[in-house]
């Protein structure tokens, strides 16, 4: 018995309990196998094994993959992490060959290069569905370029913009998201494979070789860093958390838009629930939990933070605590965004109302201010001032100002006496709207012009 057997019989079973990472890192297997795979053939390409044993290798990790699969393979705890529970399967399967396997890496290595692999394999599915939920809201804004919505601020009535260009603000977020996965895609590409336990090795190993297998751009290049560093992993989590910050406000809007007070939206019936005590409610559970799990996925980021700020170097165990925050922000914005996109896609868009609420609250205010500088050279506070009047005097008959007729601004105002009929143009809400025609600005012109360029990119990414 070698000094390690005798250590592990005499480990006490709450230490296995503790110790232990199987019961979340299987998750790994699919990745571990193929670490594994591309690491033999390498080894065998350079001499270090014969061909014979990597092509037992290989057909042994294969069989464990498909046990795996089919449900077949036992899981012991005793083996306490996804790499020794599939070497000590490929030896009872292969016999004396499996133990070669791990020449030149440690599990330090290994987990570094499973994990980033893991990494980027979800960061590509996630950009896949992002750009689907991109598709979605370019396909509203499409047909939405003149349908008016109050803009707010401070969740305040303030100037009247078309429900598009709304839209194309989220779609704008969820861009710049993708971007984010694609950037930190292409920083993480390399393969930490070979870096073994901290310093590398003395085999004669190709580690570009094992890079160019597992489909990186090439190996890590300082194995003290690859073999302890998560920054692939806290990226994701970052990114993630910014990409559900982005669903939650969404979300928000969504919960606010379907009330009875604002009434521009409804959720399809699909996406929607009851409750158990008033059969008249529907409730917005859906947007209510993607605006909940937004906490989560926070707690995750900051959780692999905290564990990483005191890590001397190199690998320490603590970094075994990285892996199940990762897989809950991942599984958490998958389907997160795959509801979402459901969600928008079935999304009953109530115009009237929308158009309706931006009678209340004055939105063309500021338009007949900026007409009385522009027309009639007053000073803007001057205009602000004669536009409070207009203000004041609309409430008094019970109007917005976009419905005043020249009549009755002529009245509202000692300076506005003797206007002509053009300053009602101003104060109409779809002229106030395509008066912002400014380069990003809410026209229908610039509104129409970004969706171009949304769909080109669609195109192109
Ligand atoms: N289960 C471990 C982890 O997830 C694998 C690496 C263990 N390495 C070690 N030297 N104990 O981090």
């Amino acid at each position: 018995m070698s000094e390690q057997q005798i250590l592990k019989n005499t480990n006490a079973e709450i230490l296995n309990q503790f110790n232990a990472s199987l019961m979340f890192d299987k998750k790994l297997y699919a990745q571990d196998i193929k670490g594994s795979i591309a690491h033999s053939k390498m080894l065998a390409l350079q001499g270090i094994i014969t061909l014979d044993d990597q092509e037992q290798i290989e057909a042994g990790l294969l069989t464990i993959k498909e046990e795996i699969e089919k449900g077949e393979f036992i899981w012991t705890i005793n083996d306490e992490d996804i790499h020794m529970a599939i070497e000590n399967r490929l030896s009872k399967l292969i016999g004396s060959a499996a133990g070669r396997l791990h020449t030149a890496r440690s599990r330090n290595d290994q987990v570094a290069t499973d994990f980033s692999l893991y990494v980027q394999d979800k960061t590509l599915d996630i950009k896949e569905k992002l750009k689907k939920l991109i598709k979605v809201l370019i396909d509203i804004s499409s047909v939405h370029t003149d349908t008016l919505i109050p803009g707010m601020t401070h969740l305040q009535h303030a100037q009247p913009i078309n429900f598009a260009f709304h839209m194309l603000a989220y779609a704008n977020m969820f861009k710049r998201d993708f971007e984010r996965f694609s950037s930190s895609y292409s920083r993480n590409n390399y393969s930490p494979l070979g870096s073994a336990a901290l310093a590398g090795t003395p085999h004669n190993i190709d580690r570009f070789k094992t890079a160019e297998l597992l489909g990186f751009d090439g190996p890590t290049n300082c194995a003290l860093d690859s073999s302890s560093n998560r920054d692939f992993a806290l990226e994701i989590l970052f990114n993630i958390a910014t990409s559900m910050m982005h669903v939650s406000r969404i979300s928000e809007e969504l919960i606010l838009w379907s009330s009875y007070e604002f009434g521009f939206v409804k959720m399809s019936d699909e996406y929607a629930t009851t409750s158990s005590i008033m059969p008249q409610k529907k409730n917005p559970d859906v947007p209510e939990l993607l605006r909940g799990k937004t906490g989560r996925v926070y707690g995750n980021l900051i959780g692999l933070l905290t564990v990483m700020k005191g890590l001397p170097l190199a690998y320490n165990k603590d970094t075994q605590e990285d892996k199940e925050g990762v897989f809950d922000s991942v599984e958490t914005i998958e389907i997160s965004l795959d509801i979402l996109t459901a969600v928008m896609e079935t999304l009953i868009i109530n115009k009237e109302n929308m158009e309706k609420a931006c009678q209340i609250g004055h939105l063309s205010a500021t338009d007949l201010a900026d007409y009385l500088v522009k027309n009639k050279n007053i000073p803007f506070r001057t205009a602000y001032y004669i536009t409070k009047d207009v203000v004041a005097y609309a409430n008094s008959i019970r109007k917005d100002v976009s419905e005043l007729s020249l009549d009755e601004v002529r009245k509202s105002s000692k300076e506005l006496e003797n206007v002509e009929e053009e300053i009602l143009a101003c104060l109409n809400l779809r002229h106030s709207m395509n008066a912002r025609n400014s380069f990003g600005g809410t026209s229908t012109e610039q509104t129409k012009a970004l969706i171009e360029i949304f769909k080109q990119w669609i195109y192109n990414n």
